[in-house]
């Protein structure tokens, strides 16, 4: 295994090679460079092409899940409904010497005290003071803790006042459009929609190359199911993948022993809560297992309540070992419910039901909710109107459903307690049945992708790199060079070289050099045979096939290559 040979110092390997050789280096480095943007160079590029490619073939292809590209900045409104102006913050530490800001729980897990991402701003703040945790910057050791929103903010045209917000997930943009979506798939459900894109994070202080940037690209899939009828059809497709699970009570008792289950093991013994969310897991194995990242590598280690993100009913992480970061987050598998759909339903007051035709009618009972006039206009005065104007926007049973999930509505800010509502009880017989989907939702951060592989493809032999990307991902599949650039065989090593260009395949043609530096620059970029025209190949069109790997030769025909 790589890491009983290659120690932590994998990880800055990685990054200096990556640099080298173009697949990524810190933006803007003319002006000292700016914490969070990284650049992809021309191998980064293709890398991040074929990982997409191969995403798209397990994630979507079999199962005619469909792809949108959405605008990348969206009104206050969107964020507002979402839950993301109020909740997607961090608890920011500043020096009270020098003024520089840190995320907080950073802080003090490099000082080796572990916290949760549900723990409060006062405690943060107490245990950095009184862990005497040092400003990395002067030393000091006072600090303020505060929440900082970390959505980039901006104008939409000239207007001060039309606030918008670079997004930080590509998610909402599928939200919104979910009606028309739907629609456009033929009113089928289940059914998935996929994003991928960039989004925009303001980290406080990233300092992890890749693993945490302001600018990053996500590929998400939201899957939209009936809460009534959530049995994923594909679970048998997945049972040879078996996962290692922390589940909540093994995270909760610090036990890192993980589980070894497929996805079924996971939902009938109770560790994943919804078919759906297990299947993702285990697509999202495969995923990383065909990118060259073996399954002992990975994890998924679910967030206890109060870390999770605000709309997540269920979320598991799935993390993959590294040298000098540990085990990082690729992805996030979240159980998102019907959180988004339902509020942006509420806020935009426009319906995000859909409609299923009964076999027979049924006669069911419903709760109805009729607000009470003559209490709302008592206690809320002059904003009565404003009330009665949202609440007049919703149907007496979707009240009734949200006070018994919620036991309030907010309108504009104002909280109307269930108090505020007469309720009845109802019998009705329906032909069809209107829902809110509920939402399963694999997000994976491409550039930690791209991190993990390459740490995960990094070996070296004799003293040299040679990067073992996968063929599938691979920036180059083939190299052609003659073995001298002369007597006709750089003519024909370029005849070769634009023959399997022409075909479609990712070749290079490199004849700078001895053929021992090139064969050396090759393995070092991932490239995975490497062909040589030579003397005899002139004679009786055979060439060299090197394989990066293991090195052999084996000498094979030119009409063979194809
Ligand atoms: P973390 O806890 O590490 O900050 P997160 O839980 O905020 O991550 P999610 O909100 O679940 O991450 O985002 C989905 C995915 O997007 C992550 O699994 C990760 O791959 C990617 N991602 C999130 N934030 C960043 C970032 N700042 N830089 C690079 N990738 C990111
Ligand atoms: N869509 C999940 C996230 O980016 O937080």
């Amino acid at each position: 295994m790589w890491r009983d040979k290659l120690d932590t110092s994998v990880t800055e390997k990685v990054i200096s090679l990556a640099k080298k050789r173009g697949f990524y280096w810190q933006a803007y480095e003319i002006y000292g460079g700016v914490g969070g943007f990284y650049t992809l160079g021309p191998l980064g590029t293709r890398l991040k092409d074929n990982i997409i490619r191969v995403w798209r073939k397990i994630f979507l292809e079999p199962y005619e899940f469909i792809e949108i590209e959405s605008p990348t900045i969206a009104p206050y409104i969107v964020f507002e409904a979402s839950g993301h102006v109020g909740s997607f913050k961090d608890a920011m530490a500043e020096c009270l010497k020098c003024g520089n800001k840190y995320r907080a729980d950073h802080l003090l897990e490099e000082k080796g005290v572990k916290v949760s991402e549900a723990t409060s701003l006062e405690i943060l703040e107490k245990l950095l003071n009184e862990k005497n945790v040092s400003c990395p910057d002067c030393g000091s050791v006072s600090w303020k803790v505060s929440s900082f929103l970390t959505m980039f903010q901006t104008n939409i045209g000239p207007y001060k006042e039309n606030v918008g917000f670079l997004r930080p997930e590509t998610a909402q943009g599928m939200f919104v459009e979910f009606k028309q979506l739907y629609e456009i798939n033929r009113a089928r459900m289940p059914f998935g929609v996929a994003q991928i894109g960039k989004a925009y994070r303001n980290e406080i202080s990233p300092r992890q190359g890749l693993i945490r940037l302001r600018e990053f690209s996500q590929m998400e899939l939201e899957l939209f199911f009936d809460p009534l009828n959530d049995k994923c059809p594909y679970l048998d497709d997945v049972k040879d993948i078996r996962m290692n699970i922390l589940d909540e009570e093994k995270v909760r008792n610090g036990d890192t022993l993980p589980h070894n289950v497929n996805a079924k093991e996971a939902v009938e013994r109770g560790f994943v809560r919804e078919e759906w969310l297990a299947f993702m897991m285990a697509l999202s194995q495969k995923f990383l297992c065909t990118l060259g990242i073996r399954p002992e590598f990975q994890r998924f280690k679910a967030k206890l309540e109060g870390e999770r993100a605000h709309y997540s009913a269920q979320t598991f992480d799935h993390e993959v070992l590294t040298g000098k970061f540990g085990w990082i987050e690729v992805a996030g598998h979240a159980y998102r419910q019907d959180y988004d759909l339902k509020s942006h339903s509420i806020k935009s007051r426009s319906s995000m039901e859909v409609v299923e035709e009964l076999a027979q009618p049924i006669k069911v009972k419903k709760k109805l909710a009729y607000v009470d006039p003559s209490k709302v206009k008592r206690d809320f005065g002059d904003k009565s109107s404003e009330i009665f104007k949202l609440i007049s926007s919703m149907k007496p049973f979707e009240l009734a459903e949200l006070l018994e999930k919620d036991g309030t509505i907010i309108a504009n800010d104002i909280v109307i307690g269930k108090e505020y509502f007469i309720f009845k009880e109802v019998e009705e017989t329906i032909s069809t049945r209107k829902y809110i989907p509920h939402v399963i939702e694999p997000s994976f951060g491409i550039e930690r992708i791209i991190h993990a592989v390459l740490e995960h493809s990094y070996n070296e032999k004799e003293d040299r790199v040679i990067l073992s990307l996968k063929e599938e991902i691979a920036p180059y599949r083939y190299a052609v060079f003659p073995l001298v650039k002369r007597d006709g065989l750089d003519a024909k090593a370029k005849e070769i070289y634009l023959m399997l260009k022409i075909r479609g395949l990712s070749v290079i043609y490199d004849d700078d050099g001895s053929i021992g530096r090139r064969y050396a620059r090759a393995d070092e970029i991932g490239v995975c045979k490497a062909i040589t025209v030579d003397y005899q190949t002139l004679e009786d069109n055979t060439v060299t096939v090197r394989d990066r790997d293991s090195w052999q030769q084996k000498r094979i025909a030119i009409n063979t290559l194809l």
